[in-house]
């Protein structure tokens, strides 16, 4: 075991290090002449012009993907889409339009829910399209049209590479939509293509430097509960990053878009709380900061993510770890990485078993 894990002392740390060789694996073949190629030669430009709604199904990290995908296609295509948890949309008898796609996203291809919410689009006429990382998987041979993430094998329990070219994926798919909706210009993709082909080398930097990370672990190893927000992307990342925390370190943890703590968790601030805040969207900056603040002024610790350049007014932050510059629409590529890295040290520090944590499965088959 100890050679597979390449001289890493568990499987989840060598992941999270092997996610620019998994972006370039799952990007580079799907770029031609420097647009996106989805090589997909059934799902053409004229009918991805033809969706009307997108639903976009999974599990877990998966389902966490998803939102960043919803956020992306509506942001770029301006087609409807949403998230929707796999266990739910298979009971809850959904708004299904043969016009529509569903966006089946599994790591294992294995999943009960999921592969049961692939079944129930099918039935009801709806084109599946599936997002996958085990080849031949039983969700991969029931799709209509199949993207494959080229993450390799994942072995530790909590989900890093898989969740990477997830992302990765669901932004080409962004990109080639929106294109065929003119609502890209050929110049603007070929852009958002290029900077996404280099995520791999942005992210670089945050797996050299993780003292900081470490550190910031360090202080608060001992803490009961923690808190993430944030908005839009940076709220879909509060969620994974919050489920990697609890799910390895066993620390209680709550994310919440930053707007609607004032409607229930700022109750549950006390001194001494550590809120992570993660501000990483110009649009909204202004806005988390001032909850950030909310937070700090009731005695939280904030930790605050954000970019090289923002400007952190006083008392909004205890500690502050700086992104580099990228792409707007693709931070969450890179703000991912030091929130694995901070569960995964939390998770080390508490003496936690970080690749099988008690009671999860990596692949859940049953219902
Ligand atoms: C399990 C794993 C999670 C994963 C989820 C969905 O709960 O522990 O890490 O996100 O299943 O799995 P899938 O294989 O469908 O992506």
């Amino acid at each position: 075991e100890a050679a597979e894990k390449g001289g890493y002392p568990h499987f989840m740390l060598k992941e999270i290090h092997e996610q620019p060789a998994a972006i370039t694996a799952t990007v580079s073949p799907r770029v031609e002449d420097g647009m996106p190629d989805l090589r997909l030669p059934e799902l053409t430009d004229e009918r991805l012009r033809k969706i009307r709604n997108i639903h976009l199904v999974a599990c877990g990290t998966a389902m966490h993907a998803g939102m960043v995908g919803k956020t992306a296609i509506e942001r770029l295509a301006r087609v409807h889409a949403e998230v929707d948890i796999a266990s739910e949309f298979r009971y809850r008898d959904p708004i299904l339009d043969p016009e529509d796609l569903v966006i089946i996203i599994s790591q294992s291809g294995e999943t009960s829910d999921t592969l049961a919410a692939l079944r129930l689009a099918k039935s009801r006429g709806v084109p599946v399209l599936a997002i996958v990382n085990v080849v031949g998987s039983s969700i991969a041979r029931a799709a209509d049209y199949v993207l494959y993430t080229y993450a390799g094998p994942e072995i530790a329990v909590a989900s890093t590479k898989a969740y990477m070219v997830q992302l990765c994926t669901l932004y080409l798919f962004a990109f080639r939509l929106a294109y065929a909706k003119g609502r890209l210009s050929e110049a603007e993709t070929e852009h958002l293509t290029a900077e996404l082909l280099r995520a791999g080398e942005v992210i670089q930097p945050r797996l050299a430097d993780c003292e900081q990370i470490k550190y910031l672990a360090s202080r608060f190893v001992n803490t009961q509960s923690c808190f993430f927000i944030g908005r839009g992307f940076d709220y879909a990342l509060s969620l994974e990053g919050s489920l990697k925390l609890k799910e390895i370190s066993y620390v209680h943890s709550d994310a919440y878009a930053a707007g609607e703590l004032k409607h229930g968790t700022i109750s549950l601030i006390t001194e001494g709380v550590p809120v992570i805040a993660l501000a990483t969207q110009k649009q909204v900056y202004e806005k988390t900061i001032s909850n950030a603040k909310e937070t700090k002024s009731r005695g939280a610790r904030v930790i605050l993510f954000t970019t090289k350049d923002a400007v952190v007014p006083d008392g909004v932050a205890d500690y502050v770890v700086r992104l580099d510059d990228y792409e707007e629409l693709l931070m969450p590529l890179q703000l991912i990485v030091p929130l694995q890295l901070f569960a995964y040290y939390m998770a080390v520090l508490r003496g936690c078993d970080v690749d099988k944590p008690r009671n999860l499965a990596k692949s859940v088959t049953v219902e």
